[in-house]
């Protein structure tokens, strides 16, 4: 049994990340916390905007870790995973030493050295140039082909690199890793099986509130309640691209450089921030946006 007032480390880990400016909510960092203690990766979905990307930043600045990023894009393949060879740089190196007349195994070793490595995020978060700890964060693995995750797997299955000229390079501490994706392909049973999963879901009213507080804080309370609460009647509707967190930041930002109403007229002029989509805009223009306003009151 836990000591009644010992400290927890997941409500301690929920107020680090406000410090940093990300609400999260107890089940998020729950999954963080237990990452960290199983040295496990986490592995984070959710639809577009939800706080993926954001939530591996704020954990490192939160732990004083430094961030190593890897966007993840379809073709993306070990020279710009893990490392790849400096061949310009290597080769006025040799035309230097022919110049100065010297060949042979001296300059292979000499342009074979860590010297002229182009070392990639996977190679830098497993052998950081210092001693600070490290959050990988691998961004939109979905993004890559199947070939890149198998790779991924034996990275994060053995936490060591080896480049043959230069022999096995292997972490001293393991980093944190974070994977996001956002379903646009299946990501294979062996890499799921591998991490902690969290589905990060639209926030709840309560919350967006105080991520909109804390990301625009010169907005007034009742416009980011009101605003807050459209955007959660939107998300109901089916719209074709559904706001995330960054279009409800962006819109309160908006309204209130332009006045801090929320009207007919300012839903109309700030729309923009909020609907990404020609059909969206449309029907939202037809009445919606009105009748969205209706339900959250004129203020
Ligand atoms: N819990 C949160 N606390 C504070 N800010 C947040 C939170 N969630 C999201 N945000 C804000 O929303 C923006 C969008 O978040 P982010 O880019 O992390 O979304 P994402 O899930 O990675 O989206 P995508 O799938 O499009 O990459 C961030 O810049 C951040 O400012
Ligand atoms: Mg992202």
């Amino acid at each position: 049994m836990p000591e009644p007032d010992a400290p927890d480390p997941v409500a301690e880990l929920i107020t680090s990340l406000a410090g940093t400016g990300y609400i999260a909510d107890r089940e998020l960092a729950l999954v963080l916390h237990l990452a960290e203690t199983l040295e496990l990766p986490v592995l984070l979905e959710g639809e577009p905007g939800v706080g993926k990307t954001a939530v591996a930043e704020a954990l490192a600045t939160a732990k004083g870790a430094r961030l190593v990023r890897l966007q993840c894009y379809e073709g993306l393949g070990a020279q710009h995973a893990l490392y790849e060879w400096d061949y310009a740089r290597q080769l006025l190196e040799i035309r230097m030493a022919e110049a100065r007349g010297s060949v042979g195994d001296e300059l292979r070793s000499a342009v074979f050295s860590p010297e002229f490595l182009l070392r990639r995020p996977l190679l830098e978060a497993i052998d950081p140039p210092d001693d600070r700890p490290v959050v990988l964060l691998v961004d939109e693995v979905d993004r890559a082909d199947q070939e890149f995750e198998a790779l991924l797997l034996e990275v994060l299955g053995q936490f060591q690199v080896t480049v043959p000229e230069l022999g096995t390079i292997v972490a001293t501490k393991k980093p944190r890793v974070v994977l996001t994706a956002n379903r646009t392909r299946a990501l294979s049973d062996a890499l799921r099986r591998r991490c902690l999963y969290h589905w990060l879901p639209y926030p709840t009213v309560d919350r967006e509130v105080r991520i909109v507080e804390a990301r625009v804080p010169e907005a007034s309370t009742e416009l980011v309640q009101r605003a807050c609460a459209l955007v959660a009647q939107m998300r109901d509707r089916a719209y074709r691209k559904t706001p995330g967190i960054s279009e409800t930041v962006d819109w309160v930002r908006a309204l209130t450089a332009m006045g801090g109403r929320l009207d007919a007229d300012s839903l109309r002029d700030c729309a923009g921030c909020l609907v990404k989509d020609a059909d969206d805009l449309t029907r939202f223009r037809r009445g919606e946006g009105a009748d969205l306003l209706r339900v959250v009151g004129t203020g």
